[in-house]
């Protein structure tokens, strides 16, 4: 018998039939795969089996007996514990907190027991290869670590039901097999998991049946290993076999020609204190270069410093020829540098904008003619990049915040490289979207070096970064200590590379250097949301029995904040510093800016 399901499920939005009849069930002891392209209804499915929307039409059951959760905390309360696709904790609280949010313990006078607290947090999380000081914000944290205090969070509440939207999406490797454990883990002990990723080696590796959805209807249940890899993919697309492998579904194209010409980015000796110190590298028109390394390796930082979001003490870059104004995200975007930030969730999307307005935010300078905006153009640019990143929305004008997530990623890639930019900097690109649309923006990209752009690529999918890189420069510590290039750009090379940084015992084995500092959202990114956020947006996660209970209590269906999946509620800060009718100047700044202001900020090293 299932432990939870749904029969005959139907789900509309306005103008969106997200959930078609569908029947799902998960049994107790077994991992279930639910996956389907950006749009396909997943999260939508998890929503509604977790109280967060009710059903238009047919029933959720739950041991057998029919439910209908009135709020995720119901849900939750009842034993069926959630990661949703966003980090949805508290970023001004403390790990610890966030980790017992609800469920502190209490001294014989019911206080919180702060040292204890601590104690056990740091022990819980220990477990999780998180080794971060629990008394500090939880937003300091990298977003793979605040994604395993997610997990550590749903896993510690006794729970029968485990559903996880996208766990890994900012997991590093090393991350992901600690997932794993977790999931075996709960599988012996008779817990039923779904499980949400688009990055299918995963699901074979931990998944033991497979439910594939496809524009909101169910096209295929059954035991995973017997479905081969192509099949899989041509069921979620609906596409034949044949086209599917035609297409080579994931891969970028490789091998650029790089022009034997004068760079078109130059890192010379850069340097900032505690976190770079004296890196260098170049890249050519048309050419990929990857950066490799773990979590903590400067990576990010390296990126920041191209954008002028991290101000340098020593060295320089070089655009173009033309010497770059250090610490200024503005003067590199009038240069041409263009950055896809990590953290879309608070430097991008502005939800209550539509589609097309969050797609053409960044190109309206290169569209305008004295002051004017020839709108016939910007429907045609938004309409190509649609068109051919498959975004799934009614139509330009939905507003960005009710696609799904995947969806919002694509918008916010198809911003920037709207902007036809002379260097991109990529940071992990291709996170949540589907493979069909991973194959297209790998595509895109490919063109847009052919044409002489410059790309710097951040990817922990490794195959991803092998694929899509001409070189690799690998990092340790925010020094380079190696470049691969050619045919020894393989996946063994690399690792070989990383490894070797791995076994320094200065280096990245202490996970606390590699959590804390390097990737930390830092608290300016915190303060970015308004504290109301903790309260009115922060919704279905695990029973915040405090702050949290508002949101989960409170209306939910078609309330605009309510799901935690889009990006409704977060960037607000964006919204508010990005109206429609701003300079799109400061448009363009506002999705680079915070990152500026984290990094000044930030204790970063
Ligand atoms: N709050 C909402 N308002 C309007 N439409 C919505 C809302 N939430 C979801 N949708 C629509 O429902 C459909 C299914 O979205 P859902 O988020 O379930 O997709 P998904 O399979 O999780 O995709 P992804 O892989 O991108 O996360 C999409 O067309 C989406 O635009
Ligand atoms: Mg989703």
């Amino acid at each position: 018998m299932h432990a939870l399901s749904v029969h005959g499920l139907t789900k509309r939005f306005p103008g969106v039939l997200a959930l078609d009849s569908v029947d799902f069930g998960v049994a107790p002891g077994e991992v279930h795969a639910l996956i389907g392209e950006n749009g396909a209804g997943k999260s939508t499915l998890i929503k509604v089996l977790t109280g967060v929307h009710g059903p238009d039409e047919g029933e959720v059951r739950y041991g057998g007996e029919r439910v209908e959760f009135a709020t995720p905390l119901a849900a939750q309360r009842a034993g069926i514990s959630t990661i949703y696709q966003e980090v949805n904790l508290v970023p001004l609280m403390s790990v610890a907190r966030n980790l017992h949010l609800g469920r502190e313990p209490r001294s014989r006078l019911g206080l919180i027991d702060f040292s204890r607290m601590h104690r056990e947090a740091t022990e819980t999380l220990r477990e999780y290869g998180v080794r971060a000081d629990v008394r500090r914000p939880l937003g300091e944290l990298g977003v793979g670590a605040q994604q395993m205090v997610a997990l550590a969070r749903a896993v510690s509440v006794e729970a029968r039901v485990v559903i996880m939207d996208e766990p890994t999406s900012s997991l590093e490797p090393r991350e992901v097999e600690t997932l794993f454990g977790v999931i075996r883990r709960l599988r012996e002990q008779g817990v039923a998991v779904v499980y949400v990723s688009h990055r299918l080696d995963e699901l074979y590796a931990v998944c033991d049946a497979v439910t594939v959805l496809r524009d909101g209807r169910r096209v295929h249940t059954g035991p995973l290993a017997e479905l081969e890899r192509l099949r899989l993919v041509s069921l979620m697309l609906g596409r034949e076999i044949g086209e599917v492998r035609a297409e080579g579904t994931t891969k970028f194209g490789g091998e650029h020609a790089a022009a034997a010409v004068e760079p078109v980015l130059r890192a010379e000796g850069l340097s900032v204190p505690h976190q770079l110190h004296g890196v260098s590298f170049e890249v050519r028109p048309g050419e990929v270069v990857g950066l490799g390394g773990l979590l903590g390796s400067g990576r990010t930082e390296t990126v920041k410093a191209v954008s002028g979001a991290l101000a340098l003490s020593e060295g320089r870059v070089t655009v173009a020829g033309a010497p770059l104004r250090s610490g200024s995200p503005p003067a590199a975007i009038r240069a041409g540098v263009s950055l896809l930030p990590e953290d879309r969730k608070t430097e991008g999307i502005v939800p209550g904008l539509s589609v097309r307005e969050n797609i053409a935010l960044a190109v309206l300078p290169r569209l305008s003619r004295g002051g004017l905006v020839s709108e016939a153009r910007i429907d045609a640019l938004v309409e190509t990049f649609m068109k051919r990143l498959r975004i799934k929305a009614s139509s330009p004008r939905q507003k960005a915040g009710e696609l799904s997530g995947g969806n919002q990623q694509k918008v916010l890639l198809a911003r920037w490289l709207a902007t036809e930019p002379k260097v991109l900097l990529l940071d992990e690109p291709t996170r949540g979207i589907d493979v069909g649309a991973k194959a297209e923006v790998q595509k895109l990209i490919d063109e847009l070096a052919d044409n002489g752009l410059g790309v710097l690529l951040i990817s922990s999918d490794l195959e991803e970064l092998i694929e899509g890189s001409d070189r690799v420069v690998v990092l340790r510590d925010g020094a380079v200590v190696g470049e691969l290039s050619g045919d020894e750009v393989t996946e063994d090379r690399l690792m070989e590379a990383i490894a070797a940084a791995a076994e320094d015992p200065a280096g990245a084995e202490s996970p606390a250097d590699a959590e804390s500092p390097a990737d930390a959202e830092s608290p300016a990114d915190a303060e970015a949301d308004p504290p109301a956020h903790a309260g009115a947006d922060v919704p279905g996660d695990a029973g915040a029995d405090v702050p949290g209970d508002a949101a989960q209590d409170g209306p939910r269906d078609g309330a605009p904040d309510t799901p935690q999946d889009a990006a409704p509620g977060t960037p607000r800060s964006a919204a508010q510093g990005t109206p429609p009718g701003s300079a799109p100047r400061t448009s363009q700044k506002s999705g680079q800016e915070p990152s500026a202001r984290a990094a000044e900020e930030a204790p970063h090293g």
